[in-house]
């Protein structure tokens, strides 16, 4: 099988550490740069980093993620994931150097109430969804060899997630309450790293959406990870959580694009939540499909 030199930035986060680990398992030459040598903010860094590595992709993990905290610091947000992304495209422009993109499902203003192809018009509520978008189009501007993934609802290990949050809070207390009236697809960051191993060997640039399948309220989420417990879970209304950021009240991505590139289906969200509940909770539970 053919292997490829990767760079993955981003590498300290949570899904640039699962990323770097399934993509080493499939034996590429994996460069993994945390920020701390890749800050892709400054521009010199990216141009260096790419002609020293030369790598034959870069995938780009590396991103302001805090969804509430973004609607008090939209410059920071824009920075990173629109600038910084542009820094990182232009880089890879010079060294003819394609690459692969994260973005999310909150570029969608979730009105539609059925599932988002990649050609569906885009309209972030949000600051984050918004400097996400702008990463998109900073990629699209400056390269012809990209892949851009959509995903969402992302948990893995070695990452702050609403799986190890809701278990903490279960452990804490007797009753939970969750919201129900946000409909979206769970993925874990291991299963999005084999899609993403699979996809980068096809060539075929492009957008993608990419999840996990299935579709699921963050409340029904919250009963599948606790499902073997006694803890009362509670279905409250988004209203009645009120946070920083608006997030769409359907943002459920159609995968057809991509499982037609793969050539395989994606997993049930419920499979791939007893794998990382077995493997990597250390906790007895598993979710049942
Ligand atoms: N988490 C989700 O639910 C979700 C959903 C949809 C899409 N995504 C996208 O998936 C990708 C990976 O997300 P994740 O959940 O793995 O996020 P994460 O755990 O927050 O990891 C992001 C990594 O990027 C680093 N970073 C921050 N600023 C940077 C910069 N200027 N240059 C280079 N690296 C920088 C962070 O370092 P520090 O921690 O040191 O700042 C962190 O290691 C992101 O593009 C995200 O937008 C995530």
């Amino acid at each position: 099988m053919e292997t490829m030199k990767l760079l993955v930035t981003g590498a300290g986060g949570m899904l640039g550490q699962s990323l770097s680990a399934c993509l080493e398992s499939r034996g590429h030459d994996v460069v993994s740069v945390p920020k701390e040598r890749l800050d892709v903010t400054n521009y010199s860094q990216c141009l260096e980093v790419i002609e020293e590595e030369a790598p034959d992709l870069i995938i780009h993990c590396g991103a302001f993620t805090k969804v509430d905290q973004a609607e008090s610091e939209p410059a920071l947000a824009y920075h990173i994931n629109g600038y910084g992304t542009e820094n990182l495209a232009v880089a890879c422009n010079i060294f003819e150097t394609p690459m692969l993109y994260f973005s999310s499902d909150y570029v969608f203003d979730g009105e539609q109430n059925q599932p988002y192809n990649p050609w569906d018009a885009t309209r972030p509520l949000s600051v984050y969804g918004k400097s996400k978008l702008a990463g998109e189009k900073a990629i699209q501007r400056h390269l012809s060899r990209f892949y851009i993934v959509r995903t969402s609802w992302l948990y893995g290990p070695n990452g702050k997630n609403f799986v190890d949050t809701i278990l903490s809070m279960a452990d804490d207390r007797k009753t939970l309450r969750v919201v129900s009236d946000q409909i979206g697809t769970p993925t874990c960051t291991l299963s999005l790293s084999e899609t993403v191993s699979d996809l980068i060997m096809t060539g075929r640039w492009g957008i993608y959406h990419g999840t996990d399948d299935g579709v699921t309220s963050w409340y029904d989420f919250a009963k599948e990870i606790l499902r073997d417990r006694d803890n009362e879970i509670i279905p409250i209304a988004t209203k009645d959580m009120p946070r920083p950021a608006t997030r769409p009240k359907y943002s459920v991505l159609d995968k057809t694009t991509l499982i037609n590139t793969i050539g395989r289906e994606l997993p049930p969200w419920q499979e791939s939540l007893n794998t990382y509940m077995q493997l990597h909770t250390g906790r007895k539970e598993t979710a049942k499909k």
